[in-house]
């Protein structure tokens, strides 16, 4: 079956999601280096404030998955990107049950605070990949 043409407006909206969701992951790096020099981190707090990132996550690829430009596509590399959907959001769900039981016993928060840079630099790895398809559908 051919594919739909572009759905140039939620394209737009779609890119605009991406900038905002990475100037989001730079405040979570931020936010966490501040927290981090300031000694023992509240740990249900970090799990909490994820937990409403992960929902803005998950908002974030129903919208890709339902109407975006890929939405409509059943190539392997969108299938790809939609497996990487669960993946992030198990990683996520993984990470916040972890924070929630972390105690102030050392290694808890350098193992989570690695876990969750490599969960970032995933997601705008994913993102990146992202626009490119899009922009590709999009010509
Ligand atoms: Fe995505
Ligand atoms: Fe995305």
């Amino acid at each position: 079956m051919k594919p739909q043409p572009p759905k140039i407006g939620s394209l737009q909206s779609l890119f605009e999601e991406h900038r905002a969701l990475q100037a989001e992951c730079q405040q979570w790096r931020d936010w966490w280096t501040e927290l981090s020099e300031m000694g023992a981190p509240h740990f249900g707090e970090m799990g909490d404030r994820l937990a409403t990132f992960r929902e803005h996550l998950a908002s974030h690829f129903r919208h890709e998955e339902t109407d975006g430009p890929l939405a409509d596509r059943k190539t392997p590399e969108v299938r790809a990107l939609w497996q990487d959907h669960v993946e992030l959001l198990s990683n996520l769900d993984l990470l916040i049950d972890r924070l929630h039981a972390c105690g102030p016993e050392i290694g808890c928060w350098g193992d989570a605070r690695r876990d969750f840079e490599s969960f970032l630099d995933r997601l705008c790895q994913h993102d990146e990949a992202e626009n490119r398809l899009m922009s590709a559908a999009g010509e």
